[in-house]
């Protein structure tokens, strides 16, 4: 058989419906759907029935304000802000905004096609048209000129060039002439994006093996807005447990449990806060999924009460295969139940993995998924809150799952080509589910290594299997701001690499950067040197410590963004594309691993080989936040960044309220509120929310959410009163004046007096060396002004003269 391209012929009937159009066109069906007045759903199909993937998308259509028109030539479809123009001869489609300027439109010749089972949308691609985000991809910050494919895969040792990787997102950000759009594919087969790869900039286009051309288009008047209305398609994040957004040490495997003690007790007796230690595949028995190896752990229940008690959370993995092992209680359970996966003939699937050989529970089922929800009662009775979900692509020796397999995909009884891309993400839903159905109104934690869109609902997401080396380290931030792009904002990176071993500096300039990130976790493989920050030599010791009471330090700023993206979807760690877009500069050199945490602080990382880098710092005015040192923006810096030295700014305006160092994220913090504002000229906001912490309660009122806005050209800074039923846990609040000229200050009306300090956000390093191997900074910031003043539920406001 001779397969040739076929594009979709001339429109030959339609009809208009509530929010669009649907039809024939030869005979291929059409619907056209607007959604919200952002996102029209796009599909074509050859079958009778839309193809659905019931797992991404909770929205349903919002029946939007719609225009629809039509004349000999077109179909319109228009909403308060994009229209979808529909050629009728033959069938083309274009975006167009309220503007009327052009967002995105097909290619003329080749528009939407089919290449037997395969469909492509082939598009024009502008001049100047940059490409974002698609997830957990490497390369560069613009994907433009390079091509994906969306198949997750155990990528062991990957790097900068692997592809696929583990997860698979098919939602790009586009940027024609300044102006966004994002493109959601909404099919699970395995995808192919190509933005201008080996066509000379013919089209950029994207394909699935099979399956419909489904996709939403999204109009925003900015990037920012274009990922929030993305996420009001998928959804967001759950409000975390806080105890995860603390410090988290792993190793493959901590054990038997004597072992886990003394790294329990090493944090605490060194003073570096930790929240969490993992236990890796070892803690089982044989490796097989709910069980406790109870020659190395004796009593796991005795084990994890212990570590509440000095405040520790433990997490433990658990990968999807099931030992095929007679009297394994949760395999008779599986098979008795019915809920593996099987081939066309009714037979189970068996594959070697941890355990050997193995069945895989059919997590796209929800029978599948309840009886995993209820088994995960094992684990959960132990006391355990957090869970780590691995090898969910799902991987198994050899990593060639044979098509023919089936799963029930919501009762569509479908081949693996359709299901392996949602298999994780299914997975760890099962596991979010099963936990909070069986620890009440405990918050629980989950972490996944394969997913699709959506898995941000109930999971964070690790990159997996990095490699100790600069170029991994930079390679794993720029992953965890593409997924931040891509709706999955809760990322984080093997800090100090899985495999292979790290050098002390860049064990140190690793650590330093994630404490910056969302999920912040040490890990390393089975045989490989210690890693925990003590490992590394007493120098390292104290630059760790100083990036993990940093963290801490900025545990209000840094829940406040987890709240933000819980409502809207922003991302926690934001490459610098998701505000300044359109600034040429950050798609080269250092600035396309930069990214802001929230809105305020700019980290820049930088290899940890040399002592000085280029850094770029986007348009107006940063501090340097470790000196308050004041750069220019717009332009390149050089700057000093030795071992200790990571280069961080806040930005002008900006507002980070902070706290003291505490050991873990369950010691209370000593009442005062440290409100680090820098001087800007713009009007500047932010959020503080706080609440328990550890339950749903804040569902029910129980919050304490409030909104500090500086206003520099009518010089007030207002602390809002709060809203929720939450009593603010602060007493009183110190507010530090960075870059304030200013000499008089009243509070609510009555002059106040400023006090001077001096202090510091990191310490110096103690200089351990006889022979000093270079000179070392002090980090005193001089004489800052502060004003403070007791905290109530009510608004405070200050101005200046
Ligand atoms: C996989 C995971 C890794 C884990 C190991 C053993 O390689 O990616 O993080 O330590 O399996 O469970």
């Amino acid at each position: 058989m001779n397969i040739r391209n076929e594009s979709l012929g001339s429109l030959s009937s339609h009809q208009q419906t509530t929010n669009g159009f649907a039809g024939l066109a030869n005979n291929v069906n059409f619907q056209f759907t607007a959604y919200t007045e952002n996102i029209i759903r796009v599909q074509f199909s050859k079958d009778e029935q839309f193809d659905e993937n019931p797992f991404s998308v909770t929205l349903k259509p919002q029946q939007p304000a719609v225009k629809l028109e039509e004349n000999e030539q077109e179909l319109l479809l228009t909403t308060s802000a994009v229209k979808l123009v529909v050629q009728k001869h033959p069938m083309r489609l274009k975006f167009i905004d309220s503007n009327n300027e052009l967002l995105n439109e097909d290619d003329a010749a080749f528009g939407v096609s089919w290449l037997g089972h395969k469909v492509t949308n082939y598009k024009t691609l502008g001049a100047d048209e940059i490409f974002l985000g698609l997830g957990e991809k490497g390369g560069g910050l613009n994907r433009r000129g390079s091509s994906f494919d969306n198949w997750n895969s155990d990528a062991f040792g990957f790097g900068n060039d692997t592809d696929p990787l583990y997860v698979s997102t098919p939602f790009y950000i586009g940027v024609r002439e300044g102006r966004p759009y994002g493109i959601f594919f909404d099919n699970t087969h395995k995808t192919h994006f190509n933005f201008g790869a080996s066509n000379n900039d013919r089209f950029s286009s994207f394909s699935a093996d099979a399956g419909d051309m489904n996709y939403y288009f999204i109009q925003g008047d900015t990037v920012a807005e274009v990922i929030q209305h993305y996420a009001k398609l998928t959804g967001t994040i759950q409000m975390p447990p806080k105890w995860s957004l603390g410090y988290q040490q792993c190793r493959f495997s901590y054990y038997p449990e004597h072992e886990i003690h003394n790294v329990a007790r090493t944090f605490r007796d060194k003073k570096i806060p930790a929240d969490v230690i993992y236990l890796d595949i070892h803690y089982m028995k044989d490796y097989m999924a709910f069980t406790f190896d109870d020659e190395r752990f004796s009593d796991p229940k005795a084990l994890i009460a212990k570590l509440e008690e000095q405040g520790y959370k433990v997490v433990i993995i658990l990968d999807p295969g099931i030992a095929t092992k007679q009297g394994y209680s949760t395999y008779d359970s599986g098979v008795e139940q019915d809920i593996f996966v099987k081939y066309p003939d009714g037979t189970k699937y068996e594959a070697s993995v941890w355990p050997g050989n193995s069945h895989f529970t059919d997590f796209t089922s929800k029978k599948g998924r309840d009886w995993w929800a209820d088994e995960l009662k094992f684990y959960t009775d132990l006391g355990l809150e957090g869970f780590w979900n691995d090898m969910n692509e799902p991987a198994c020796w050899g990593q060639d799952v044979p098509d023919l397999v089936e799963f029930d995909y919501e009762g569509q009884q479908v081949s693996h080509l359709k299901a392996r891309n949602v298999y994780g993400f299914q997975m760890v839903r099962a596991t979010y589910e099963g936990a909070r159905k069986q620890i009440g109104n405990k918050r629980p934690f989950a972490l996944t290594r394969a997913g699709f869109c959506g898995v941000q609902r109930y999971s964070a997401v690790w990159t997996g299997d990095n490699v100790a080396g600069d170029d991994h380290m930079l390679l794993g931030v720029r992953l965890v701001n593409s997924l931040g792009m891509t709706g999955i904002p809760v990322g984080g990176y093997d800090v100090g690499g899985f495999v292979g071993e790290c050098s002390p500096q860049l064990f140190s300039r690793w650590l330093a950067v994630a404490a910056f990130a969302p999920f912040f976790r040490v890990h390393s493989m089975v045989n490989s040197r210690d890693s925990e920050p003590w490992a590394y030599g007493e120098e390292v010791e104290e630059i760790s410590r100083n990036y993990i009471n940093l963290r801490y330090k900025l545990m209000p700023y840094l829940y406040s963004t987890f709240y933000t993206a819980h409502k809207t979807g922003l991302p926690i760690n934001r490459s610098l594309a998701v505000a300044y877009y359109n600034d040429r500069n950050i798609y080269g050199g250092n600035a396309q691993n930069a990214f802001t945490l929230g809105d305020w602080l700019l980290i820049c990382p930088t290899v940890s080989t040399q002592e000085y880098a280029e850094i770029y710092l986007p348009k107006g005015k940063w501090y340097n936040f470790f000196t308050d040192e004041v750069f220019e923006g717009g332009k390149h810096h050089i700057v000093h960044t030795s071992m200790e030295d990571l280069p961080v700014f806040a930005k002008a305006g900006a507002i980070v309220p902070m706290q003291n160092v505490i050991q873990n994220t369950q010691q209370a913090h000593d009442g005062e509120l440290k409100l680090h504002v820098y001087a800007g000229e713009e009007n500047t906001e932010q959020v503080l929310y706080e609440d328990d912490g550890s339950t749903f309660d804040f569902e029910k009122g129980q919050f304490n959410e409030r909104l500090i806005q500086q206003n520099g050209a009518e010089k007030t800074l207002i602390i809002g009163a709060s809203q929720g039923e939450f009593n603010t846990t602060f007493r009183s609040v110190k507010i530090y004046l960075h870059g304030f000229n200013a000499t008089e200050f009243s509070i609510n009306g009555a002059s106040a007096d400023i006090q001077r300090e001096n202090i510091r956000l990191i310490d110096p390093i103690t200089e351990f060396d006889p022979l000093p191997q270079r000179a070392k900074k002090d980090y005193l910031i001089h004489s800052i002004a502060t004003l403070s003043t007791e905290l109530t539920n009510s608004e405070i406001k200050i101005t200046w003269k």
